[in-house]
C-alpha cells in the first residue's frame, strides 16, 4: 500500500515535470518575455526541490544502491539551473534556448532513464 502511494507520488512529479516543459514552450521569444521567464524559472525551483528530495527519501527508504549517483544526478540539475538563473538576472539575454535544453536533456536522460531503471525500488510488484 505504502509502495503504491510513493509510485503515485513519482509518477504525479514527472507529469507535472511535462507540464513545466509544455508551459515553458508556451512562453513567446522576445524581449517582452521577461516576467514570465522569471515566474517561470521560481516554479521550476520549487518543483525541482521538492520533487527531488522526495524522491530521494523514497530511494533512500528502500536502500537504492545507486542511491548516491542519483541524488548527484538531481544537484547537478539544481546546480545547472541556479547558473541559468543567474545569467538571466544578470543580464537579459535570451536564456531561453538554453532552458529548453536543459529540460529535454533532463526527461530523456534522467527521468525516461535512471528514474526509471529504478522505480522497481518502490513499485508494487
Ligand atoms: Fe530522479
Amino acid at each position: 500500500m505504502e509502495k503504491e502511494a510513493e509510485a503515485n507520488r513519482i509518477d504525479k512529479h514527472h507529469r507535472r515535470f511535462i507540464y513545466l516543459i509544455e508551459q515553458l514552450k508556451m512562453i513567446p521569444i522576445n524581449s517582452g518575455n521577461k516576467q514570465e521567464l522569471m515566474s517561470f524559472l521560481y516554479k521550476l525551483s520549487y518543483y525541482a526541490e521538492n520533487s527531488f528530495q522526495d524522491e530521494e527519501i523514497i530511494l533512500n527508504r528502500h536502500k537504492c544502491p545507486n542511491y548516491a549517483n542519483h541524488r548527484a544526478e538531481h544537484k547537478k540539475f539544481i546546480q545547472n539551473m541556479n547558473q541559468i538563473q543567474q545569467l538571466f538576472i544578470e543580464n537579459s539575454e535570451s536564456i531561453l534556448p538554453d532552458l529548453l535544453l536543459l529540460l529535454d536533456d533532463w526527461y530523456e536522460n534522467h527521468i525516461l532513464r535512471l528514474d526509471n531503471q529504478e522505480k522497481h525500488f518502490y513499485e508494487t510488484a
